[in-house]
């Protein structure tokens, strides 16, 4: 296999967007085709990015296609990657990497048995602040880390998503759609999780779409649309999470890392940049860090650094095992609170290797 891959695209909807804007400065990719199940929008998409409109059957049946970066509703994901790897292509996934642990695990099997790799969104914990911030914990600014903190709160995506239904339905909710940002976030500072305590609620039994073109249709909630709790990590650190659809406004931080020599403000995880700030125990101030990471990274830098994981022979960071281990850690939310129980997790992973600090976007090793 020689550079760069090329990536063809399934599912071009209101995200595909910034994965073609992307995925551009990286030279180890190429996206040259996508497929949509609405032939308009692939054709579309195609004309505007100078791409293949091809049937999804089509994409995975073409021999030049290496990685298939599948931006399909959270439903699909599970399938299309399956049929990917059956394929024999390497496949990266917008998040959530399936709807329940069995069908994770089932992909990762597949993979191995094909040798193909796969990876998962998100890729933001590769970003400037994400870096800045696991090049602090690592080099021991806070000390030992004892607890963090992870809120994400709002009053749902019906008020701005074109099509905002899935949120809400099997596979949506507050904690698979934002979850992945915050705990893939956590798991890059702290490691793996060991355990979950969580309550869930579905506060509202139907939600009103006011964004258009759907303005004014009701939409059956079947998910939980406030969950929180506690995850433990293998490292003894306790996070507290809180992931929302219900409330209107607050003020919380989004993530704080608090050690035994200081305590770290860790920047929104659902974007790539800072600010990063460190509370030292001994100034007993905080101070501005300055990020050590290209603050130009966007949506893309995953499957390119699944790329250059194929082509160098090294790890991508991005990787499926912490996608599965992620997904764990949300869905155990759920499963606590149906059993009253803590949830002792199945799963875990091999922390993502941090970025070499300083490179400028587009470079990756
Ligand atoms: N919209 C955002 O801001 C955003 C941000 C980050 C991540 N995401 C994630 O990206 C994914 C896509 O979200 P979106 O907002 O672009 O959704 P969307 O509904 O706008 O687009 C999804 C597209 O996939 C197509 N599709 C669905 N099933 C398919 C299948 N089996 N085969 C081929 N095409 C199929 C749909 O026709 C549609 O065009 C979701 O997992 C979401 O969580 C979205």
């Amino acid at each position: 296999m020689s550079r760069p891959l090329n990536v063809g695209v399934v599912g071009v909807g209101n995200i595909s967007g910034a994965y073609f804007k992307g995925t551009r400065p990286y030279e180890v990719i190429r996206v040259t085709a996508c497929a949509d199940l609405l032939a308009d929008r692939s054709g579309r998409a195609a004309a505007e990015h100078g791409l293949r409109a091809l049937s999804v059957d089509a994409l995975l049946a073409d021999k030049s296609i290496d990685i298939v970066l599948n931006l399909t509703i959270p439903a699909a994901h599970a399938q299309v990657n399956q049929a990917a790897i059956a394929a024999g292509k390497h496949v990266y996934c917008e998040k959530p990497f399936a709807l329940n642990n069995a069908d994770a695990a089932a992909t990762l099997r597949a993979a191995r048995a094909a040798g193909v790799r796969v990876g998962c969104a998100p890729d933001t914990f590769l970003g400037a602040g994400g870096q800045t911030a696991r090049g602090l914990i690592d080099a021991g600014a806070i000390g030992q880390p004892v607890a963090a903190m992870a809120f994400f709160t709002c009053r749902g995506h019906e008020r701005w998503h074109p099509a905002p239904e899935f949120y809400y339905k099997v596979g949506g909710g507050p904690m698979l759609d934002m979850g992945p940002y915050y705990i893939t976030g956590l798991v890059n500072l702290l490691g793996p999780a060991r355990a979950v305590i969580g309550s869930a609620v579905k506060s509202f039994p139907t939600r009103t779409i006011t964004s258009e073109p759907l303005k004014g249709k009701v939409v059956d909630v079947e998910v939980n649309t406030h969950v929180a709790g506690n995850i433990e990590f293998a490292n003894g650190a306790v996070a507290t999470i809180v992931t929302s659809f219900d409330l209107w406004e607050a003020t919380l931080p989004r993530i704080e890392v608090h050690g035994s020599e200081g305590s770290l403000s860790v920047p929104d995880p659902n974007h790539f940049m800072g600010p990063v700030k460190l509370f030292k125990a001994w100034t007993k101030q905080w101070e501005d860090i300055p990020l050590t990471h290209s603050d130009r990274v966007l949506r893309g830098i995953g499957v390119a650094d699944l790329a250059a994981g194929v082509l160098g022979n090294r790890p991508h960071r991005a990787s499926g095992e912490l996608a599965a281990h992620v997904l764990e850690i949300m869905t155990a939310f759920d499963a606590s609170q149906q059993s009253g129980r803590r949830i002792e997790l199945k799963t875990t992973c091999t922390p993502p290797a941090p970025l070499p600090p300083g490179l400028p976007v587009g470079q990756l090793d």
